[in-house]
């Protein structure tokens, strides 16, 4: 059945085992295992999770409640929303913060269920997502933070290159460390984690620049298709094709390439732009911007263009090409096509070890 995306799970493991050794070998004490784009797999998450990280990271607590059974720490990726802190302190270890008012709220929880929830404080050094600005007052919300009993602030952490696409460099992760030892010097206290950031912090450790005091990473694209993302160069150390997305072939006919009649909008509300190329092979494949958009996947086979999509149907130009009406068509993806794809549950998902 298709469309299936195809899971390698022996060049997953290889890929997350790979990853470890490089960032142990660089310092990285606690690796934290981000799979929030497996969208709940449990096989693939299963694999990850038994691959040598040090802890297991999601943005979706719904994902933390189904590996409750295993023994590693659970981390909530995702700063928690004021109405799920209830959650967070049953179900994660740990979570990254940066409101106070939040962190309150899950003191009480913590308190209601007898718990010590840990936090770490992000700080944001100009990626623009989450975290305290870096030039802010950070110091009054950690003494506000250190009266809270059942609250431990266990780290400092920040992150890069989602937003603000800001790459992480000896200069911005050095500025995370002077607020670490600044907390630690003011308040007289050791806080044992510096999360360094995530597969755009990668380049630093190749290019042995990471500073010696980031002693933790989360990692999640990485791991899934084996490259680092501050300037997306592959890892030599690692697949790049641990998934494969597979559609069938279900119309192959030769038609003009540009619309024919007056033109309006797609079934997307745009006004597209076409190439006339003159008369081509096109073949359907059965998928769509409901599974996937078209921009974040590509071809195994080189002879294959994507022309366009709607939301089922995916268009091709196969003119040199032998592909038949059923053969299917294989296809690589980007960070955003797997999130897709691992999310549309019209997506078989399919395991070769
Ligand atoms: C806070 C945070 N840390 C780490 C990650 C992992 O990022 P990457 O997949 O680039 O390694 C993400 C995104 O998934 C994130 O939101």
């Amino acid at each position: 059945m298709y469309p299936l995306i195809e899971i390698n799970i022996g060049k997953l493991k290889h890929n997350v085992n790979a990853i470890v050794k490089l960032c142990n070998g660089a310092g990285i004490k606690y690796i934290f295992g981000v799979t929030k784009v497996l969208a709940g797999n449990l096989k693939a998450m299963e694999t990850v999770i038994n691959s040598g990280i040090t802890h297991i990271a999601e943005s979706r607590i719904e994902n933390l409640m189904l590996v409750q059974e295993s023994s590693l720490p659970k981390l909530l990726l995702r700063l928690p929303m004021k109405s799920e802190v209830s959650n967070v302190v049953k179900y994660c270890d740990i979570s990254l913060n940066s409101e106070l008012e939040t962190i309150k709220l899950l003191n009480k929880a913590a308190q209601d269920i007898n718990r010590i929830h840990q936090i770490i404080l992000m700080i944001d050094l100009g990626d623009l997502r989450e975290g305290i600005w870096f030039e802010n007052d950070y110091l009054s919300i950690v003494e506000e933070i250190l009266k809270l009993e059942n609250i431990e602030l266990v780290g400092v952490g920040t992150n890069l290159t989602c937003y603000g696409s800001i790459i992480p460099t000896q200069a911005n992760l050095g500025k995370l460390i002077e607020i670490k030892q600044q907390i630690e010097y003011q308040f007289k206290i050791k806080l044992e984690i510096i999360s360094g950031g995530n597969s755009s912090s990668l380049h630093l450790i190749t290019r042995k620049e990471l500073p010696k005091e980031i002693n933790n990473l989360r990692i999640g694209e990485a791991f899934y298709l084996g490259r680092e993302t501050a300037y997306e160069e592959d890892l030599s150390s690692c697949y790049q094709d641990v998934f494969t997305l597979k559609a069938e072939i279900i119309e192959l006919q030769t038609k003009p390439s540009y619309p024919f009649g007056e033109r309006g909008v797609d079934a997307f509300g745009q006004k597209v732009e076409y190439e006339d190329i003159g008369i081509i092979k096109r073949a359907i494949v059965a998928i769509g911007k409901q599974d996937v958009y078209h921009t974040n996947i590509w071809p195994v086979d080189n002879n294959v263009k994507i022309l366009g999509s709607s939301s089922d149907h995916l268009i091709l130009n196969v003119t040199d090409t032998d592909y038949k009406l059923g053969d299917v068509i294989s296809f690589r993806m980007g960070y955003g096509g797997l999130l897709q794809l691992m999310t549309s549950q019209y997506v078989k998902k399919t395991y070769i070890k």
